[in-house]
């Protein structure tokens, strides 16, 4: 992909660079360290420990990317024996030649992750595919302006380009849709802390939280569908 270059953050961890966007896949300051923060922690784990520690999840994501979050949630599945289905959407998936050059799983200490993060990557797009006996993927290529289910999740990772990059994605219309995919009791999480963002995310049903950010960024943002 020409207009995709790999890119090294603070935390040691890769990202990658849109040179048509110019906008980076993840924060500069760490790619590891913020999909740590705001999609595991403040996303994944809040959400189970809140709901008394479920042995199954059901996750959304906007925005699969580089597969790390994927990645992350795969690692959460195993280390805590939870079984997970990981819903994501991607209309613009990226190629096995730049997946296979990113350090993910070096960075996260974990190289028998690579195998897994090799077939979150290599599986089937429009099925649901069982990685191992914790974590299914089922990825779908569309726009979230256009995805449709009747499913109802229990956490959203928002993880579309900044509202600055790609407003058409941060808008009420889609922070209801986003709304509505979740169940009573769902959790979405995003790096971004925008004011605009927070009053659509209240105005649609969520009730609002601003958190401190991952490192090298003040705030994020958290809705609950109570
Ligand atoms: C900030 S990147 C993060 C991706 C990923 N979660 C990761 O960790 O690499 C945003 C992603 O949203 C995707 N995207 C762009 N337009 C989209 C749309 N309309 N609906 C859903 N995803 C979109 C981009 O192609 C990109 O992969």
């Amino acid at each position: 992909m020409e207009n995709i270059k790999i890119i090294t953050t603070e935390d040691g961890s890769h990202s990658l660079y849109h040179e048509g966007l110019k906008e980076t896949y993840h924060s500069f300051h760490g790619a590891l360290q913020e999909s740590i923060h705001v999609f595991i922690e403040k996303g994944l784990r809040f959400w189970r420990t809140k709901s008394g520690l479920p042995k199954q999840v059901n996750i959304f994501e906007v925005g699969f990317g580089t597969g790390l979050n994927a990645l992350l949630a795969a690692q959460f599945a195993i280390e805590n024996e939870v079984h997970i289905n990981f819903t994501t959407i991607e209309p613009f998936p990226l190629e096995m030649e730049v997946i296979k050059q990113l350090n993910y799983a070096s960075s996260i200490g974990q190289d028998d992750l690579n195998n897994v993060f090799e077939e979150l990557h290599s599986s089937k797009w429009e099925e649901k595919v069982e990685i191992n006996p914790y974590f299914s993927i089922y990825k779908i290529n569309t726009k979230l302006e256009d995805f449709q289910t009747n499913q109802k999740f229990d956490v959203l990772f928002f993880d579309a380009f900044a509202p600055s990059k790609q407003a058409e994605l941060w808008t009420a219309d889609l922070m209801q849709k986003c709304f509505n995919l979740l169940k009573i009791g769902g959790v979405f999480t995003t790096y971004s802390a925008k004011g605009q963002l927070k009053r659509d995310l209240k105005s649609v049903g969520f009730e609002v939280e601003t958190l401190p950010g991952p490192p090298g960024k003040k705030e994020m943002v958290r809705g609950v569908v109570n």
